[in-house]
């Protein structure tokens, strides 16, 4: 029906009769002449209808987002009427014939305003024809593309797994379908592929990866669906060092083909590290403010608020120097006081450095109660405070002083706008513990029940499992986590260990993992892997701040489709063939 796309229209086509086939985009009637902006999935371009040449009553008829085919003569703009917010600005085309293909009602949505999400989400149809909504559909497109490519020259065999299954422990709930034919059972739908792709290691697949849809019912926010897409990733016989420096290059090479941006060599910090400086395990480096502690300055402090907290492990005295935070208002700061008080810190202190130096001391503040000024000026020096800064200071226990100031440091970097636009600051963390403890004193995996630990027998981490550290590793950009893995335990008895450590009773275990624990018993290679969240890339490659944005057809933050209305009631003829009765109490 169409010969080229209208925005792919250029000089190069002068005086070429084409067939193009879109919608209207823009109408401007000037009596016997009429425009026509006329969009499709590659752009827009200007139609020329002359009263002289064609018969206008049709064109007369057109409205917004009619469908329409025109056939005519490309021509190239005089110098004045060019365009240049248009990519075919320097051309028009001159129709000779137009054929309405489809009418329009009125669009429920408005193109030139910001739609509420909720309406762009019931008729996301429409919003997909917005230009920057192509943008980015396309820019997914070149992810899929370049990753496929990549994973083909690095010999990588695609390889799809089951999306009816059992249970895959991620650490959210599961998506449940019941089964007709086993009635009262059930499958799961796959929180990862983890299980399958170490099965295809134990069958002798050296290199696997597919790009794969993933469930998990947990609580929703900007960066998380329900339903989502892994790059997921498994490879045998590899070092850890190899296996990272081969997805380094997958995500750099991401970065050159879309962006044009050289992410150079990422850093690699500790899971400790990255608590100790940033607050979080996902840091933004963009964010320049680090967690500095000062109980070596405050030890020749005799004053007793501190004196606690000064050589006890698990207390910590940490500042945050905020450049230019001189100017931020008191409100502002009771309003950050709330803020950590939300974590448990029952005081932050706040330090104009301003005051200090010019030793105008605010007698309302009470930090002047507990510091001299000679301890105020060392701290000014480990700082490399300036005059124009503010430091605010917490003394508390280790985790809350570090979450507290995780989240502070997130929020003043937003405030003050201290993030610079556009940069990119990708690190590896490694070395996380192995468990978490519960509150009723059992463990739970930082990871997965699949790690295994770095550096530590059998026997080692029987006795002493807090101490675990697991041989695990997530890749974190601008903040965010987009990926993460692992290396696997092959050997049998130690995932045995870690299930018992874990809590998990021998007949559970072999219930929900026989058939992993059975598989590692017929010589399993050493293996271990990765996988990314392709949302959140695509998230951060199209500059988006929310994952929504990039996916066609994404759940709202109920888990809804506002499109469908799923999910919604079933049939009853339907639940009694698989015996579910709704308890509507
Ligand atoms: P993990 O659970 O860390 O690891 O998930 C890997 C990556 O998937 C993305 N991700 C999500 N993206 C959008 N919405 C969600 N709800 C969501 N949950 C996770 C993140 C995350 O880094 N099987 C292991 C991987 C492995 O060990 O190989 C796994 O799934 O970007």
């Amino acid at each position: 029906m169409r010969t080229k796309y209208c925005g792919k229209l250029g000089l190069s086509d002068v005086d070429k009769t084409v067939i193009l086939c879109g919608w209207v985009n823009k109408i401007r009637v000037f009596g016997n002449i009429i425009f026509i902006d006329m969009r499709d999935q590659e752009g827009i371009v200007q139609i020329f209808f002359d009263g002289k040449i064609i018969f206008l009553k049709d064109v007369l008829k057109l409205k917004n987002e009619f469908c329409i085919q025109v056939t005519g003569v490309v021509r190239k703009r005089e110098k004045k009427n060019i365009n240049p917010d248009l990519s075919t600005g320097n051309i028009e085309v001159l129709a000779i014939k137009l054929n309405i293909i489809n009418t329009s009602e009125i669009l429920p949505l408005d193109y030139k305003k910001n739609n509420s999400e909720e309406l762009r989400l019931k008729y996301r149809y429409l919003d997909l024809r917005r230009p920057d909504m192509v943008e980015k559909i396309k820019i997914r497109n070149e992810i899929y593309s370049t990753v496929r490519s990549f994973m083909k020259k690095n010999k990588f065999l695609e390889i799809e797994t089951p999306m009816l299954t059992k249970p895959t422990p991620e650490g959210a709930r599961d998506y449940l379908i019941p089964s007709r034919i086993h009635l009262g059972k059930f499958y799961a739908l796959p929180q990862s592929p983890q299980l399958f792709k170490q099965l295809l290691m134990i069958s002798g697949i050296d290199r696997y990866y597919q790009i794969t849809k993933c469930f998990r019912d947990e609580d929703l926010r900007s960066d998380r669906q329900p339903e989502f897409t892994q790059i997921d990733i498994e490879m045998s016989f590899i070092k850890t060092i190899k296996l990272r420096n081969i997805m380094e290059n997958m995500i750099r090479n991401l970065w050159m083909k879309i962006k044009k941006i050289d992410l150079k060599i990422f850093p690699v910090i500790t899971y400790k590290e990255a608590l100790h400086r940033f607050g979080s395990d996902k840091p933004d480096l963009r964010n320049p403010i680090e967690l500095i502690d000062i109980d070596d300055i405050l030890q020749d402090n005799n004053n007793p608020i501190f004196l606690k907290f000064i050589n006890n492990d698990n207390y910590r005295i940490t500042v945050l120097c905020i450049p230019g935070g001189n100017v931020l208002s008191q409100k502002k700061i009771n309003s950050y006081k709330n803020l950590v008080k939300q974590y448990g810190a029952k005081k932050l202190f706040d330090i104009k450095v301003n005051d200090i130096e010019l030793e105008k001391k605010d007698t309302k503040n009470s930090i002047y109660r507990f510091l001299n000024k000679t301890t105020l000026k060392k701290i000014i020096l480990k700082t490399s405070a300036k005059s124009t800064d503010l430091i605010l200071l917490i003394a508390d226990k280790n985790d809350i002083v570090t979450r507290a100031f995780g989240a502070l440091r997130l929020k003043i970097g937003k405030d003050i706008n201290i993030i610079k636009k556009f940069s990119w600051k990708p690190l590896w963390i490694i070395d996380f513990p192995m468990f978490k403890k519960n509150k009723i004193s059992t463990f739970s995996p930082v990871h997965h029940p699949f790690t295994a630990p770095k550096n530590m027998t059998i026997e080692q981490i029987q006795k002493t499992p807090e101490k675990a550290i697991a041989n695990s590793y997530d890749i974190v950009i601008n903040g965010y986590e987009i990926g993460g893995g692992s290396v696997r335990n092959h050997n049998k008895k130690m995932q045995e260990t870690i299930f018992d450590i874990l809590g998990i009773p021998i007949d559970t275990q072999k219930e929900k993992f026989g058939f992993l624990i059975d598989a590692l018993s017929y010589g399993a290679p050493p293996h271990a892997g990765i996988a990314f969240g392709l949302d959140r890339l695509a998230m951060l490659l199209t500059d988006s701040s929310n994952i929504r944005d990039v996916i066609a057809f994404p759940k709202t933050t109920a888990a809804s489709c506002l499109i469908t209305d799923a999910p919604s009631n079933m049939d009853s003829s339907l639940l009694k063939e698989l015996s579910i009765y709704i308890n509507n109490k």
